[in-house]
């Protein structure tokens, strides 16, 4: 994706690409003009969402009136262009360059993993070479193994690719180019970190060079059935594909040419419940225990389609509906919107890649959602965006890409997002009450409270003028502080007058769609039906319940995604026992299938009425995202009244953050195999000061009710006086924790 500034962005053109007139506008590359025409350009080393690498010359086409050939990657069309992208000249010009190519490239691709899916091997076909024209001198250069991708180097054609996602898609800068002529390789600098983001690097791989560990010499390509479906594992919904085997899994794979997936979704797929049967007796208590329920309580791992069958059970028997994350982000969204007017937020992930200044707020997205993450990275590399992060406590992992940290006090962030809004409202025209209750805000006071310096925000507000293209991301430490409903009235001007691109990132799964769907309530009342949360009754995708339920990946339904996207998700494994449909229709609802329901999901919140079936799942051959629909933002009304900003609570001395580690989210990905994490709290050298905890401690503290048993671990690359506690260790317990991520510690020794 190039970064066009020019005042003729946009501006028609026609050019004309072996003898066809396209029409297109200026800024755009040859190489993509011809795409958009369906006209085949060779290339190697292009990959469409990055920008071009320039280092195949596969692309090479001629222009009328221009002396040589021309990289059609990198030259933008003019208007009248005529364009020739094959004849003999540019044929034997590529023909060439495979030749030089395969020097040295083993042709022996039988026992090559990537055979029957590798770029050289199919151009090797397309160019007619059956033999290796030239050799030089082997040099002896051992497979490297990186953890969850081993890299041969010589296999490597050096096209770039894998260092390119890892700049400038996921961010991590692990993959560097050693320069040094025919011994010029790929190193990778943080090997000692294992990033599951280098999967990205070895999905855009053309050849067989950077390979997954663990599907290596598995399987031919091949034989395994592609199945597409969405990513379950946080609010992201990304695009990926399940290619399965004899009821197996060997990988996920995604359209890496124009989308990304964290480790998460590409390695953390080993969760499905095995093996299970309809179990009668239990089936039967189940559909007993959700008739004498009171309260139901669920997880975000819930599809739309069980999100509404369970909202139909509420509005047939009265029960009530708890889900505690989603519950929180409904609250919040729905004070957001009495600002805005709309239902939904402004944002999309792709305005995100394209903004020009992001601001950060009550998230460590880093860990929280991947896929924000790396469209902050792309907003920084492609258009050197400034990053402002807000948060107690800093990201190291995020560090390369943030240009401004502003700390804040645990507790404080409503006075943080009041500071933020009379900050960077100053000089924008208001309507009077919202002028004068931020003119009536006691500043001094807020600065103090939250340690945010009024310089800070003054050189924020300086380093955003003159700038367009302003991005917010706010995540879920807000949504259940106890002031979320004002944090988000307060965050909400910044969509309204300041014209920010407003992302509210969903806190898990699918709350997104649960939030839109179903009518949730507070508290748990009574007998309880947990469906993958602990309950009286508990249906478990885990295995460990009363009754076993179906994975996400052994579902088909839709999920609703952080670019308020309805995607289709498809089953990769058969499911042999009952499901909740299958107790729904015991309860007077009446569905062959659960995917019945995805026409029925609420017209009133966005949804449409179609079919499953009739849900498109692809990406055209320019990019254009076809999966499923967009949400209709629905009109709300506005009710723009502000509260004075209450006194913060204390966090003073050990505190502990509710925070999973990177890519980690559910008890999903922790069963997941190749995923695999030891969950410790991990805090500063000062922290364990504070606490007087040693390195190695286990320790035992509860939160909401949830006891954790951890061992305690420092961290020398942290500071301050907050620990990070995961909690996707926690079997479906984790689904009860319902308060404001930061919580004092308190917590009992158990020895080492
Ligand atoms: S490892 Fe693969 S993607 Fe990276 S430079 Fe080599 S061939 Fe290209
Ligand atoms: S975990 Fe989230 S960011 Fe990662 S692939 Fe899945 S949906 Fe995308
Ligand atoms: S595709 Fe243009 S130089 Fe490689």
């Amino acid at each position: 994706m190039s970064i066009h500034n020019s005042i003729h962005k946009g501006k028609a053109i026609t050019v004309t690409i072996d003898g066809k007139t396209c029409q297109s506008t200026f800024g755009k590359t040859i190489l993509e003009i011809a795409r958009e025409n369906d006209i085949y350009v060779p290339t190697m080393c292009y990959l469409t969402k990055v920008q071009p690498i320039g280092a195949c010359r596969m692309c090479v086409v001629e222009v009328e009136g221009v002396d040589g050939m021309i990289l059609s990657c990198q030259e933008k069309a003019t208007d009248g262009a005529v364009i020739t992208t094959n004849n003999a000249e540019v044929y034997q010009e590529r023909q060439n360059i495979m030749k030089l190519y395969n020097v040295n490239h083993p042709l022996e691709c039988g026992v090559c993993d990537k055979s029957g899916e590798c770029d050289l091997q199919n151009k090797t076909m397309e160019f007619g070479l059956e033999q290796q024209a030239f050799t030089a001198r082997d040099q002896h250069r051992p497979v490297e193994n990186w953890g969850h991708v081993s890299y041969d180097p010589a296999l490597c054609i050096m096209c770039e690719k894998c260092v390119r996602v890892s700049t400038e898609i996921t961010g991590d800068e692990a993959l560097k180019v050693k320069f040094g002529g025919y011994g010029s390789t790929i190193i990778n600098t943080k090997q000692e970190k294992n990033y599951a983001s280098l999967g990205e690097a070895a999905a855009v791989c053309p050849v067989g060079a950077l390979v997954s560990t663990d599907f290596k010499y598995t399987s031919n390509a091949w034989e395994l059935t592609k199945i597409p479906s969405a990513c379950p594992h946080c609010g992201g919904g990304c695009q990926m594909t399940y290619e399965v085997k004899n009821e197996r899994i060997y990988r996920v794979t995604n359209t890496y040419e124009f989308t990304s997936l964290c480790g998460a979704g590409r390695y953390g797929f080993e969760y499905a419940n095995e093996n299970v049967t309809k179990d009668k007796v239990a089936f039967d208590k189940a559909v007993a225990a959700v008739k004498e329920a009171q309260t139901v309580i669920f997880s975000s791992q819930t599809s739309n389609e069980e999100a509404l069958i369970l909202q139909k059970i509420k509005e047939k028997s009265g029960l009530k509906l708890v889900s505690h994350e989603a519950r929180a982000y409904q609250k919040f969204m729905q004070a957001y919107s009495s600002v805005t007017g709309q239902s939904l937020y402004s944002g999309s992930l792709k305005a995100l890649s394209e903004s020009r200044a992001v601001i950060v707020m009550g998230t460590r997205i880093n860990d929280d959602s991947p896929t924000v993450k790396y469209h902050i990275n792309m907003a920084s590399k492609w258009h050197r965006a400034r990053v402002a992060y807000m948060h107690p406590l800093e990201d190291t992992e995020i560090q390369n890409i943030v240009t401004q940290f502003i700390k804040y006090e645990a507790g404080s962030e409503e006075g943080a997002a009041a500071l933020l809004a009379d900050t960077l409202l100053k000089e924008v025209e208001l309507p009077k009450a919202v002028r004068s209750f931020l003119d009536d805000l006691d500043i001094g006071n807020l600065s103090a409270e939250s340690n945010i310096g009024e310089e800070e925000l003054e050189a924020l507000r300086k380093s955003l003028i003159k700038k367009s293209g302003f991005s917010l991301v706010v995540g879920s430490d807000l949504y259940a502080h106890p002031r979320a409903e004002h944090i988000a009235k307060l965050l909400a001007l910044l969509e309204v007058y300041a014209d920010f691109n407003v992302i509210c990132v969903p806190p898990a799964g699918n709350a997104m769609g649960i939030s839109l769907i179903c009518d949730l309530d507070d508290a748990v009342e009574g007998k309880t039906v947990g469906y993958n949360a602990p309950a009286d009754f508990t249906l478990s995708a885990l295995g460990d319940g009363d009754l076993d339920m179906p994975a996400m990946n052994q579902q088909e339904g839709t999920l609703t995604t952080i670019d308020k996207r309805v995607v289709p998700m498809n089953a990769a494994l058969p499911y042999g026992g009952y499901v909740l449909n299958d107790i729904a229709n015991c309860l007077d609802l009446n569905a062959s299938y659960t995917i019945e329901y995805t026409k029925e999901l609420p017209k009133e919140k966005g949804f449409e009425a179609v079919e499953f079936d009739s849900l498109p799942d692809y990406f055209d051959t320019v990019g254009n995202e076809h999966r499923g629909y967009l949400l209709k933002s629905q009109k709300v009304s506005v009710k723009r009244d502000f509260d004075e900003v209450e006194e913060i609570e204390g966090f003073d001395g050990a505190v502990v953050y509710n925070c999973n580690p990177t890519e980690q989210f559910s008890p999903f990905t922790a069963k997941s195999k190749l995923l695999k994490d030891e969950a410790v709290l991990l805090g500063s050298q000062q922290f364990a000061t504070v606490t007087k905890l040693q390195d190695g401690e286990n320790i035992t503290y509860t939160i909401d009710g949830v006891k954790f048993d951890r061992v305690f671990k420092i961290d020398t690359s942290m500071k301050g006086t907050i620990a990070l506690n995961p909690t996707f260790d926690m079997g479906l317990s984790g689904a009860l924790l319902s308060s404001y991520r930061f919580s004092r510690l308190d917590f009992e020794r158990a020895g080492k």
